[in-house]
C-alpha cells in the first residue's frame, strides 16, 4: 500500500497520494481528495512536495526533521478551531493554487530561489491558528488578539507572527536554521508583506496600486508582485471548477453563519453574510466574484505578462537560453532551478498567456452563470409565494 519516495524527506506515501500528486500542476487540482487520501495531512503533502519539486530542501539545507515537526505543528494550528474554511485544507489549497501561478504564467522565471521559497512558505502559513471569525469580530468583542495588535491586520498579524515564534521557540522546528542572516531577513521581510497584504480591507488598495503601476510602464517592485500572487490564490476558488468553488463557499459560509450565531448570542449586530436565516448566498457570490475576484484575475494576468513577455523575448535571442527548472515529480529525481534546457512543463517557451487567462475566465464565467441560475429560481419561488419574502 506505501512506497517510501526517495524525495529526501523519508515520507511514506499511498499509491493514491502518489497518483494524486501527479495532477499537483493543474487547476483542477482536487485538494478534498488529497486530503482524504492522505489521512487529513493534505497541507503536510503539499509543502513538502513543492519544496522538494522547487529543489528548496537542498537548496535552503532544511533539516528533514525539523521540516517534519515544523508540518505537523502547523497542522496543528490550522485544526486549533476546528474551522468549516480556514483550516489545512485551504492553506493547502493556497499554497498548490501559488505553485499552479507560478508555473504556467512563466513568473517562476522572474523570481530568485529566494523568492519561490519565500512565497511557498507564505501560501503555507497564511491562515495559522485562524479562529474561524473574521477581524471586525476580533476589534468587535475586544479580543487579546485585537488588543495586542490594536485592530489593525489583527487575524494576519497572528499567522505569521505565531509562525515565527513556532521557529524562535522550538530549535528543533526551525526549518530556517541554515539561511544566511541576509537570507533569513530578505525571506522574513517578504513573507511578511505578502501575510499582511492577505488582509481583505488591503484589496482596493492593492488593486489601484499595482494598475496604476502597470499603466506607468515602471519597474514591478517584487514585494508587491509576490503579494498580488499570493492575495489571488487566497480567492480562487469561485475561478476553480463549479464543485470545488461550491464545496469552498459552502464551508466559508457556514464559517460565517456560527460567527453570526455568537453575534446574537452576544447581542451584536450580524456582520455581512453572518445571518443564516437571511444571507442570500448565490447573489453575494455573484457580486464576490465581479467585483473582487475577476478585477483580481484580470489584474494579476496584465501584470504576470508585463514581466513575463520581456523575459520570453530575450530567451527566444539568445542562444543557450537560461530557465528555471523544477523537478516534475516526487521520486527524488531533482533537478538544478537552474538549467540550460528547456523541458517540463514550466519553461519559458511553453508559456501560453491565452491559455492561462482562458483557463481562470471561463471558470469564473461558468460559476458566475451557475450562481445566477440558482439565484433566479430563488426569486422566481419567492415570486410565487409572496409570504416567504
Ligand atoms: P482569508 O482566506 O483569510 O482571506 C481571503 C478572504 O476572502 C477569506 O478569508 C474570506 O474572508 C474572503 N472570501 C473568500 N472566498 C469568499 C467568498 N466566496 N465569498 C465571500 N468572501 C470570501
Ligand atoms: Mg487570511
Ligand atoms: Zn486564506
Amino acid at each position: 500500500m506505501f512506497r517510501r519516495t526517495s524525495n529526501m524527506t523519508g515520507l511514506s506515501y499511498s499509491l493514491d497520494v502518489i497518483t494524486m500528486l501527479k495532477h499537483v500542476d493543474m487547476w483542477s487540482f482536487d485538494v478534498f481528495a488529497l486530503n482524504d487520501a492522505s489521512g487529513n495531512h493534505a497541507l503536510k503533502i503539499v509543502f513538502f512536495e513543492l519544496l522538494n519539486r522547487y529543489n528548496l530542501i537542498n537548496r535552503f539545507k532544511i533539516p528533514t526533521s525539523a521540516l517534519t515537526s515544523f508540518v505537523e505543528s502547523l497542522e496543528m494550528g490550522y485544526s486549533k478551531y476546528k474551522n468549516p474554511y480556514h483550516n489545512l485544507i485551504h492553506a493547502a489549497d493556497v499554497t498548490q493554487t501559488v505553485h499552479y501561478l507560478l508555473i504556467k504564467s512563466g513568473i517562476m522565471h522572474w523570481l530568485t530561489e529566494l523568492e519561490i521559497f519565500a512565497i511557498i512558505f507564505a501560501a503555507a502559513i497564511h491562515d495559522y491558528e485562524h479562529t474561524g471569525t473574521t477581524n471586525n469580530f476580533h476589534i468587535q468583542t475586544r479580543s487579546d488578539t485585537a488588543l495586542f495588535y490594536n485592530d489593525r491586520a489583527v487575524l494576519e498579524n497572528h499567522h505569521v507572527s505565531a509562525v515565527y515564534r513556532l521557529l524562535h521557540d522550538n530549535e528543533e522546528m526551525n526549518i530556517l536554521s541554515n539561511l544566511s542572516k541576509e537570507e533569513w531577513r530578505e525571506l522574513r521581510a517578504l513573507v511578511v508583506d505578502m501575510v499582511l497584504a492577505t488582509d481583505m480591507s488591503c484589496h482596493f488598495q492593492q488593486i489601484k496600486a499595482m494598475k496604476s503601476f502597470l499603466q506607468q510602464s515602471e519597474a514591478i517592485d517584487k514585494p508587491k508582485a509576490l503579494s498580488l500572487l499570493l492575495h489571488t490564490a487566497d480567492i480562487s476558488h469561485p475561478a476553480k471548477c463549479w464543485d470545488l468553488h461550491h464545496r469552498w463557499t459552502t464551508s466559508l459560509l457556514e464559517e460565517f453563519f456560527r460567527q453570526g450565531d455568537r453575534e446574537a448570542e452576544l447581542g451584536l449586530p450580524f456582520s455581512p453574510l453572518c445571518d443564516r436565516k437571511s444571507t442570500m448566498v448565490a447573489q453575494s457570490q455573484i457580486g464576490f466574484i465581479d467585483f473582487i475576484v475577476e478585477p483580481t484575475f484580470t489584474v494579476l494576468t496584465e501584470m504576470i505578462e508585463n514581466i513575463v513577455t520581456p523575459l520570453i523575448e530575450e530567451t527566444s535571442r539568445s542562444e543557450l537560453p537560461v530557465f528555471r527548472q523544477y523537478s516534475t515529480g516526487s521520486d527524488g529525481k531533482q533537478s538544478s532551478m537552474k538549467s540550460t534546457h528547456s523541458e517540463g512543463s514550466c519553461s519559458l517557451t511553453t508559456v501560453d498567456f491565452k491559455g492561462f487567462r482562458g483557463t481562470w475566465n471561463q471558470k469564473i464565467h461558468q460559476n458566475r452563470e451557475t450562481w445566477r441560475d440558482q439565484a433566479g429560481k430563488v426569486s422566481h419561488r419567492l415570486c410565487k409565494f409572496p409570504h416567504l419574502k
